[in-house]
């Protein structure tokens, strides 16, 4: 803990003055904590397969400019405000890039480091308090993002009780958590058979381990690539694949050999936009079957009416996750029911210092999608 006290007065940050250039290594004044809020040393930050396609315009996300640029992290709390009833400094924390606006939870929400979201209150928060992310050494985080992790139980050796992970290893729980809140949402119980498609990016594949731990009984990975699919097979006997062809009717046909289908997680890409996975899933799904969709698709699709009219089907959007989703998830984590590190297949595919972002970036755009890329400021 001493090592993180006290505060410097400055430090060093990623800033992004626009998308036409490229990011900068900066030195800044260090953050300071108020009512409300902590500041912690960011340990390590996740980088999305996409961040290259965020900084540099192309998924034409909206943040301020100039800002810090992050995602969720792992940190050590170094100062706190005054209202911190029960986070310490010197805690190990999962810093939760989800902010909300406090006065209104469900109107205003950013994605801290990647998206100011889509309304003028979301806007107002990240132009104003929350501009900054973890892309940095140290970050201001509110007092609610910081989720406690028991660092003993995960960080300690096996042999004295512990997981044995690394705080690289914890990032995964950032890209777990996504899929977790769409199908804790849907209400995915023990021994259901479930759809995920595409499963084999980095979300998607996420999903299918999540499924598992939930208790899904067989999962169907649905994705274009088949050497990917054969992969997620060899995670669990319960996993089984479907690939998507473009061929509505083929992909119809092979997801009926599953059985009844209770539930369908979607995670597709805005690529997938056009993909023929969407109605040849709901072609199959039970009576009374669920629906989440927690894609980036952004055009408008079309879905068969009747079918859900007939069929009592239902679909849920879901973004992001629920602060109670997070801790009910952390335990998961915690018990060891999903495990990281080699025992999940899920490993570090790199750790990179700020100032080789490029390489960080071009690492996550490259890497399988069981392996996470660290930015470690
Ligand atoms: N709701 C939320 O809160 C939330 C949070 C995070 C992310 N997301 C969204 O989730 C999306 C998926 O994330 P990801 O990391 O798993 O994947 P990704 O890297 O964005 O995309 C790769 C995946 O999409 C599939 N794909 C690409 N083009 C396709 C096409 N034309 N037709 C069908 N499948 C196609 C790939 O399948 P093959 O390998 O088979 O080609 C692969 O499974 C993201 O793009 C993001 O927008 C949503």
């Amino acid at each position: 803990m001493a090592d993180y006290l006290p505060l410097p007065e400055t430090h060093r940050v990623l800033q992004l003055t626009s998308i036409v250039e490229p990011l900068q290594l900066k030195t800044a004044p260090t953050p300071q904590s108020g009512p409300g809020s902590v500041v912690a040393r960011v340990l390590a930050a996740s980088v999305l397969s996409y961040s290259g396609d965020i900084y540099n315009g192309q998924r034409q996300y909206p943040f301020p400019q100039p800002f810090v640029p992050g995602a969720s992290a792992i940190g050590r709390i170094v100062t706190l405000g005054p209202d911190a009833t029960t986070l310490i400094p010197g805690q190990l924390v999962f810093l939760d890039c989800t902010i909300r606006g406090r006065d209104n939870p469900t109107g205003a929400m950013i994605l801290s480091g990647i998206i100011e979201g889509f309304t003028e209150a979301s806007r107002k928060l990240m132009h104003g308090e929350w501009r900054d992310s973890t892309y940095a050494e140290y970050t201001k985080f509110p007092l609610e993002n910081c989720i406690p992790l028991d660092e003993q139980r995960l960080l300690g050796p096996v042999n004295a009780g512990g997981l044995g992970y690394c705080v690289e290893d914890l990032l995964h729980i950032s890209r777990l958590l996504v899929p977790y809140g769409g199908l804790d949402d849907i209400e995915l119980k023990p021994g259901e058979t479930i759809v995920i498609a595409p499963a084999t990016g980095p979300f998607g594949s996420a999903a299918v381990r999540v499924a598992l731990a939930m208790g899904a009984g067989r999962v169907v990975a649905m994705g274009r690539n088949e050497t990917a699919l054969h992969r997620l097979c060899a995670l669990d006997s319960r996993i089984f694949t479907v690939q998507i062809t473009g061929n509505e009717q083929a992909e119809t046909e092979a997801l009926k050999r599953h059985g009844p289908i209770d539930v369908f997680f979607d995670i597709s890409p805005p690529m997938a936009v056009d993909s023929t996975h969407l109605k040849s899933v709901i072609a199959v799904l039970k009576h009374g079957g669920r629906i989440s969709l927690m894609g980036g698709v952004r055009g408008d699709l079309s879905f068969p009416y009747a079918a859900f009219m007939q069929r009592n089907l239902s679909m849920k959007g879901t973004f992001m996750f629920s602060r109670e989703q997070i801790l009910s998830f952390v335990k998961l984590i915690q018990s060891g029911l999903l495990p990281l590190g080699e025992k999940g297949g899920l490993s570090v595919g790199g750790k990179f210092g700020l100032e080789k972002w490029e390489e960080a970036f071009e690492e996550a755009r490259v890497a399988g999608t069981g392996e996470v890329v660290a930015i470690v400021p």
